[in-house]
Order: structure tokens, then C-alpha cells, then sequence
């Protein structure tokens, strides 16, 4: 971006976003699931599109209609976005895990729709922990120089627990939400930092989610090597 308006600092780039919640089935017609819109996923693909970057969107279950000139890709589980994250990065410059992944999924799959039976309790419901596809990713860097980023709503202390998961997950960049109650000025208060491998830490000021996007693109630029694909 400049002065100009010219936003093409992402043309000749390959960069994939996930967006959306998973959903976990537990037979043909349940699932579970999380309340997430897919919109902050969504607009880190807009501005994406709009700074010139060829962009894949790995968009689970989210209501949004496909944003225009983007590759979409509509996946379900976690199995299923893990699947098509790795895929279309594997020539990516940048990915950007905004989905919100369920971190377990049922353990077994009824085939057929789970009945109840008159006068008994139902069964224990067993979870078995999901990929983290972050971490692959990160561990993986599918291809030379690839910037990977990765998103986490937080309470308490939120840079603390920022730093620790950044560190475990071993990503370049961490968007860090402060979610829930807060101690001054109430649920309005949704601050993000962006925190880095490198050991920066760039605030963002609450506003639209466009506006965390492009700070995300930024930093995501600032890291990526010289050339474009
Ligand atoms: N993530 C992922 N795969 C998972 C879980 C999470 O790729 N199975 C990604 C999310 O897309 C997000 C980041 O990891 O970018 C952080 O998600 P979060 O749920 O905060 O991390 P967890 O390691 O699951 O930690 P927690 O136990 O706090 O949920
Ligand atoms: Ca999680």
C-alpha cells in the first residue's frame, strides 16, 4: 500500500487463508461445533486480493458469501481443513490460520443416525484430539521462506499465554485477542497485539476487522523474502 493507493505490495505472492469453525460429525446429521463467523478470515482474504496476492481460502462452514476474486475451498472437519490447508500450501508464501479448529472431534463416526433407546441414559460422548495444523505447518514450512501465522483469543494474561502458545505452536506471528471480561472498560475492550517470532509486538487498536487484516498483511510483507512465485 502507498500513498498512491496502489495495494499490489502482495502481487506475484501465493498466500492461504483458513476462516470459519470446524464442525466435528458424530453421525449423518450432528456434529460439534464452535460460534465462529469465519468474517476475520474472510477479511485477511479480502485485503489479501486487494494488495494483489493470489489468494486460497479454506473457509469452514462459514455463512459469508465467496469473496470476489478468490480461490475458495469449503471444507467441514478439521481432517478436512487440515487436508486442504496442507494442499494449497504447498506452493504458498504466507498462510494465515484464522479458523477457529475444534481441538477434539468425536471418536467414533455413527453411520447411521444415534437413536435413543427408552428408558436408558445416553452413552458417554468420547473425544479424540484433532491435528494441529498450526503446528505442522510451522514445523513443516512447505516451502522455502514461508511466513505462517496463526490467531488466539486469550484471557487473563493475555501476552503471557500469547508468547507461550507462539513459542509451542513455533509460527512466525501470533494474533493475540483479549476476549471476556475485562478489568477497566468492560466487553467493549478487544485490543489485539501481534506478536512476533522475533520478539515484536505490535498493538492494533479495536476497529474493523479489515483494519487487523492489513496490519496482519504487513508484518506478513515485512517478513517474506525478496521476489514474488
Ligand atoms: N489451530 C490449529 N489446529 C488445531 C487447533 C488450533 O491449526 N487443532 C490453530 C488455530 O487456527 C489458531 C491457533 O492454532 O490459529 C491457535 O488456536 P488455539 O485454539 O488458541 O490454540 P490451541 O493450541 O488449541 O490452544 P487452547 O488449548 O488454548 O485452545
Ligand atoms: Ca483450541
Amino acid at each position: 500500500r502507498g500513498a498512491a493507493g496502489a495495494a499490489t505490495d502482495l502481487a506475484g505472492r501465493h498466500v492461504v487463508v483458513s476462516a470459519g469453525g470446524t464442525r466435528e460429525p458424530l453421525d449423518p446429521v450432528r456434529f460439534l461445533g464452535n460460534r465462529s463467523s469465519g468474517k476475520q478470515g474472510y477479511a485477511l482474504a479480502r485485503t489479501a486480493a486487494a494488495r494483489g496476492a493470489r489468494v486460497t481460502l479454506v473457509a469452514a462452514n462459514s455463512a459469508l458469501p465467496d469473496p470476489a476474486g478468490v480461490d475458495v475451498v469449503r471444507v467441514g472437519s478439521a481432517v478436512e481443513l487440515r487436508e486442504a490447508v496442507l494442499r494449497a500450501a504447498a506452493d504458498a508464501d504466507a498462510v494465515v490460520m484464522a479458523a477457529a479448529v475444534a481441538d477434539f472431534r468425536p471418536a467414533v463416526y455413527a453411520t447411521g443416525k444415534i437413536k435413543k433407546k427408552d428408558g436408558q441414559e445416553p452413552e458417554p460422548l468420547a473425544l479424540v484430539r484433532n491435528p494441529d495444523i498450526l503446528a505442522e505447518l510451522s514445523a513443516a514450512r512447505l516451502r522455502a521462506g514461508q511466513v505462517v501465522a496463526g490467531f488466539a483469543a486469550e484471557t487473563d494474561d493475555v501476552l503471557a499465554h500469547g508468547r507461550a502458545k507462539l513459542a509451542a505452536k513455533g509460527c512466525d506471528l501470533l494474533v493475540v485477542n483479549e476476549v471476556g471480561e475485562s478489568k477497566t472498560f468492560g466487553a467493549e475492550e478487544n485490543e489485539a497485539v501481534v506478536l512476533g517470532a522475533d520478539g515484536t509486538e505490535t498493538p492494533v487498536p479495536y476497529g474493523p476487522k479489515e483494519a487487523l487484516a492489513d496490519t496482519v498483511w504487513d508484518l506478513i510483507a515485512a517478513r517474506l523474502p525478496a521476489g514474488g512465485s
